[in-house]
């Protein structure tokens, strides 16, 4: 065999690196440490999904399922977006089921952009989403949006809008900032999409996860918005199962339709006994377990908040999701090893056995994240609490 040196890679794949959380998660492993950088939460999957995947292998459903999906999953999906998001989807045809949200948004992607178009990204930035949408060749313009604390400018997008601007992302709440992205603030942006003629790709991923009052809004629910947006969520944050990779998108029949021929033409379709065991969360899980699961995440985000804050980090609450990018300024004021993210993260390891993720992995320009660290606490709440005494003890 050629040494890997003869091979000469697609352009595409030239520049895809191990991510820096990837790395920092080998790092973090090596001192025997805990992993609060990597977005995977480590809590169990509720027993409902777990005996459905059971059921389902023990039942035989193993062979390809239709390309979008099984269509009672396609129509319980349905009836949540109706009820809980307000989204005015009207048929299981609207239900895209895919692998993961991720596997939706590269369907998405692909079935709208190419070459020559341009799209629309906020930072801080989901990496996957950066990367994903530069894989479809268009041009990705970022423009500043900021956490918790900011309020989405319409200007600032209108700059980085020419015409061929095609698609805009919107993530909320947003990993990593925490951003809930309020109802005038969607209807600015609405406003605009309408102008310029864009389509809207929304990652509600961590929709039930609000902290402090916050309320979701989807995007697609308000009036008008719909014909020109595409819905994604997912199992994976909601319900503990990140590696099940089960998602979906809704969106109008022609888009979803397009859509599901590109997951057919990727993916074939989503894993089938996780499909059936799905259905389970919409019929045997109550309201109760979204309240549980909001109640939660709220106790570990005061608890690792609090801790940040204690050691000297200024700590944005998080309005959403499960993250806190967090800015280590005051700390480096007194101490040494923060020079910037990179070295803050390292010190995090070696002094506090902490893995954390770099700002600079949330920015095209990797100085704005220079001062920033971004920590998950979707952890079994000895974990965090171990983890918390590991950085108060290093650092407090
Ligand atoms: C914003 C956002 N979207 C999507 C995903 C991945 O979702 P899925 O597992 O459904 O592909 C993540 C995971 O970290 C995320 O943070």
């Amino acid at each position: 065999m050629a040494p890997s040196s003869h091979f000469s890679f697609a352009t595409r794949a030239q520049s895809l690196e191990q991510s820096d959380i990837r790395a920092v998660t080998q790092r973090v492993e090596e001192v025997g440490g805990i992993n609060l950088g990597q977005g995977i939460c480590d809590l169990p999957t509720p027993e409902p999904l777990r005996a459905g995947a059971q059921r389902a292998i023990a039942d035989d459903e193993s062979i390809y399922s239709h390309y979008a999906g099984i269509e009672p999953l396609r129509r319980a999906i349905l009836e949540k977006e109706q009820a809980y998001n307000e989204v005015p989807a009207t048929s299981p045809e609207e239900v895209v089921v895919g692998v993961g949200s991720t596997g939706v948004f590269v369907t998405a992607a692909m079935s709208l952009l190419e070459a020559g178009d341009e799209v629309v990204l906020f930072e801080p930035f989901y990496g996957y989403h950066r990367n994903i949408l530069e894989l479809t060749g268009a041009t990705v313009r970022s423009v500043p949006l900021g956490g918790p604390g900011s309020t989405f400018d319409p200007e600032a997008v209108e700059a980085a809008i020419t015409d061929d601007a095609k698609v805009i992302v919107v993530n909320t709440p947003a990993n990593p900032s925490g951003k809930v992205w309020t109802r005038e603030e969607l209807s600015d942006l609405l406003d605009l999409m309408e102008r310029h003629d864009l389509v809207a790709i929304t990652d509600e991923i961590y929709e039930y996860m609000l902290y402090d009052g916050a309320q979701h809004v989807s995007l697609a629910s308000l009036p008008g918005a719909y014909d020109r947006t595409i819905t994604l969520s997912g199992f994976s944050k909601t319900y503990n199962v990140t590696g099940w990779r089960l998602g979906y998108g809704v969106a109008p029949a022609p888009l979803a339709e397009r859509m599901g021929l590109m997951n057919d033409l990727l993916y074939i379709c989503a894993p089938r006994p996780l499909q059936h065991a799905a259905l389970a969360a919409f019929e045997d899980l109550s309201d109760d377990y979204f309240e549980q699961l909001r109640d939660d995440y709220a106790e570990r985000r005061v608890l690792l908040c609090e801790t940040l804050e204690a050691i000297g980090f200024e700590v944005p609450r998080p309005e959403g999701a499960y993250y806190a990018l967090a800015d280590f300024s005051p700390l480096a004021a007194t101490r040494d090893g923060f020079a910037d993210d990179a070295a803050a993260c390292e010190t995090l390891v070696q002094e506090a056995k902490i893995a954390s993720v770099t700002g600079r992995s949330f920015y095209e320009d990797p100085a704005d994240g220079r001062r920033q660290l971004r920590f998950c606490f979707a952890k079994e709440l000895p974990v965090l609490r171990q983890a918390c005494d590991q950085l108060r003890g290093a650092f407090g």
